[in-house]
């Protein structure tokens, strides 16, 4: 039978891999990449097993790497940014629920952890008062993270969301980034 494609597959021929790292419009180069040497890539539904797949990924490939004394954290930080990408991807209503993709990066003795999601606004800390249960995630992620940020990739890496954003926290000391 002859093959044929429907617009989405004639799409995702001209999309970057999905598995590439998004760019980031500020540093269009990619340059920074190659501090990375080492790369791991996991998509998943955006559902609530999500952040406890990425753990056990995570957990797998730092072992992998011989970086487990960063585990505990690591562990921690990548709990706390899949979980807010879940939770914001699920307070929308979409035709097709987009998943939350999560990227290990590491050198000799760091771990850089890339968390895209398709919502394009950057992730606002806020200010939890003491009576508050949530709001802390991102305060965590800052204490416990050498650096963190957030960016926008060119609308061009999914134009069905507009590009969608990457929340990113580098656990480890080194040349910053
Ligand atoms: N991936 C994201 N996409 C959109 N908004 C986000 C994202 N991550 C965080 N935010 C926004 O930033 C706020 C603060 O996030 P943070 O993780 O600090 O707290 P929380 O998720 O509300 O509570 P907690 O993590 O303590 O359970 C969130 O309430 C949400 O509004
Ligand atoms: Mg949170």
């Amino acid at each position: 039978m002859m093959e044929t494609r429907s617009w989405d597959d004639s799409a995702a021929l001209v999309q970057p891999a999905v598995c590439s790292v998004p760019p980031n419009r500020q540093q269009p180069d990619n340059r920074w990449l190659l501090a990375w040497n080492r790369r791991s890539f996991l998509e998943l539904g955006s559902y609530k097993q999500a952040p406890g797949c990425a753990r056990g990924h995570l957990r797998n490939v730092l072992a992998e790497w011989k970086l487990e004394q960063h585990d505990e954290i690591a562990q921690l930080i990548i709990s706390e940014l899949v979980t807010n990408s879940v939770l914001s991807v699920g307070a929308r209503r979409w035709l097709a629920r987009p998943p939350v993709r999560v990227w290990i990066l590491g050198d000799a003795s760091r771990v850089n952890l890339l968390v895209w999601d398709a919502l394009p606004g950057a992730p606002q800390p806020r200010a939890a008062g003491p009576d508050e249960e949530n709001g802390r995630g991102l305060f965590l992620v800052r204490e416990l993270s050498a650096a963190w940020g957030s960016y926008l990739p060119p609308e061009a890496y999914h134009p069905a969301y507009a590009g969608g954003k990457v929340t990113w926290a580098i656990i480890g000391s080194g040349p910053a980034r």
